[in-house]
C-alpha cells in the first residue's frame, strides 16, 4: 500500500509517499481502507522526531481517519467488511490502509460524508473526555476554551454551547473571532490585545470560568488559574506555549481548584474504547441533528501532505485539515 513515510526527522519536506506492506488485522482489530485522514499538531511533532509513537503503535503518522472496513480480525463481532467508520488511532492514518482496535472505531454519523467524518474522532474524543468526563462540565458551568478557531476549539465551542453552557474563547484574528462567535461562543477574546482573565471575570460578575480547556500550557498557567472560578478545573491538553512553568499553589488552594493534564494517544485501548462508546452515545446525536458540525478548513490529496503540514503550522486555517486518498 502507499503511505506517508519519513527518511529522517525534519521539516515538511521529509514527508514522502512510499510503498509499505499492508497491515493485517490482529485479534480484536479491523483493517480500514482509508478514505481520508486528518492532520493534527502532534503529527508535526512526530515528523520532527519530538513525539515518537507509543509502544506497539504504527510508525506511520496519523491519529485519525475515516474509511471502509476491508478485513476483520479474530474476536471482532460488531464490525463487518463494507462497514463505513471513522477511527481514533495511535498512529498509521496517513496510509491507504490501517489496522485499528475495533473499540476505537465509530460509525459515521448520519448526514456526514465519509471524507468529512475523518475530522471527527480526535476532536470529539478529546473534547468529550476532557471537558465532560474528566472536568465534568455541569449544569450552569461556564467554559473557557483557548484556541477557539482550531480543530479542538471549533468543536468544543459548538458542543458546550449545544449543551446549554456559556462559552468564552480566545482567537488571534478578527476572522477567527467572528467564526468562533458564529459557532456559539458568547465572546471571542483577542488574546493579543485583551486580557482573557479580565474579560471573563467582567462577563461573569467576577466569578470566572468553571472549566478551562487549554492548549497553551506553561504560557497561560498562571492566568488560567486566575480565571478559574471557585472549585474550577483547568484541563491542559497542549503545550503550544511551553511545558514548564511555576504553579502558584496558594492561588489554587484558595479556590479549591484543580489542574489536570491529559494525553489521549498514550491511553490504553480499553480507555479509548469506552471514550469512543461514550462519544457515540452522547456526541453523535448532536452531530446528526446538525447542532454540532465538523469544521474543515482545508482538504488536500495525500500527495500534498507537506503542504497540509505547512498550513497547520501557519495561522490561516480554521478547524481541521484533511488528506484524501
Ligand atoms: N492531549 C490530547 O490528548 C490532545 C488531543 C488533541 C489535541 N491536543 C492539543 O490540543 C491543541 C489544539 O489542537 P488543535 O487540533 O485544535 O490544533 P490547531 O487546529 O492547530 O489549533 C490550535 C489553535 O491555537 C491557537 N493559538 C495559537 N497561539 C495561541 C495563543 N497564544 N492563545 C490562544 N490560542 C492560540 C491557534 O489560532 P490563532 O490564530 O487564534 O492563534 C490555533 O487555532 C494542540 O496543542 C494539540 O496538540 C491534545
Amino acid at each position: 500500500m502507499r503511505a506517508v513515510t519519513t527518511t529522517e526527522p525534519g521539516g515538511p519536506e521529509v514527508l514522502t509517499i512510499s510503498d509499505v506492506p499492508d497491515p493485517r488485522p490482529g485479534p480484536g482489530e479491523v483493517v480500514l481502507d482509508v478514505a481520508a485522514a486528518a492532520v493534527n499538531r502532534a503529527d508535526l511533532l512526530q515528523r520532527m522526531g519530538l513525539y515518537p509513537p507509543p509502544p506497539g503503535a504504527s510508525e506511520i503518522i496519523g491519529l485519525e481517519c475515516s474509511g471502509t472496513v476491508s478485513a476483520v480480525g479474530d474476536g471482532v463481532t460488531d464490525w463487518s467488511v463494507g462497514d463505513r467508520a471513522c477511527a481514533l488511532l495511535a498512529g498509521g492514518g496517513y496510509a491507504e490502509k490501517v489496522a485499528v482496535p475495533a473499540g476505537q472505531l465509530m460509525p459515521v454519523p448520519d448526514g456526514i460524508d465519509l471524507v468529512t467524518a475523518a475530522a471527527l474522532p480526535e476532536v470529539a474524543c478529546t473534547v468529550w473526555s476532557n471537558v465532560f468526563m474528566t472536568a465534568a462540565l455541569d449544569d450552569a458551568d461556564v467554559l473557557l476554551v483557548h484556541g477557539g478557531a482550531g480543530g479542538i476549539g471549533t468543536f468544543a465551542i459548538q458542543l458546550a454551547s449545544a449543551r446549554g453552557h456559556r462559552v468564552f474563547t480566545t482567537a488571534g484574528s478578527p476572522e477567527k473571532r467572528e467564526r468562533c462567535v458564529a459557532l456559539g461562543a458568547e465572546v471571542a477574546i483577542d488574546y493579543r490585545e485583551e486580557d482573557f482573565v479580565e474579560v471573563v471575570r467582567e462577563r461573569t460578575d467576577g466569578v470566572g470560568a468553571d472549566v478551562v480547556l487549554d492548549n497553551m500550557g506553561a504560557k497561560y498557567l498562571d492566568r488560567n488559574i486566575d480565571v478559574l472560578a471557585d472549585s474550577g478545573r483547568l484541563v491542559i491538553i497542549g503545550m503550544q506555549g511551553g511545558a514548564k512553568a511555576e504553579l502558584n499553589i496558594a492561588k489554587l488552594l484558595g479556590k479549591r481548584g484543580a489542574v489536570i493534564a491529559t494525553a489521549l494517544r498514550s491511553r490504553p485501548v480499553e480507555d479509548k474504547s469506552w471514550i469512543c462508546a461514550d462519544v457515540v452515545e452522547h456526541v453523535w446525536p448532536l452531530v446528526e441533528s446538525g447542532a454540532v458540525e465538523p469544521i474543515v478548513g482545508n482538504v488536500l490529496p495525500l500527495e500534498q501532505v507537506a503542504e497540509a503540514h505547512r498550513l497547520l503550522d501557519g495561522d490561516g486555517n480554521i478547524g481541521k485539515i484533511l488528506l484524501t486518498l
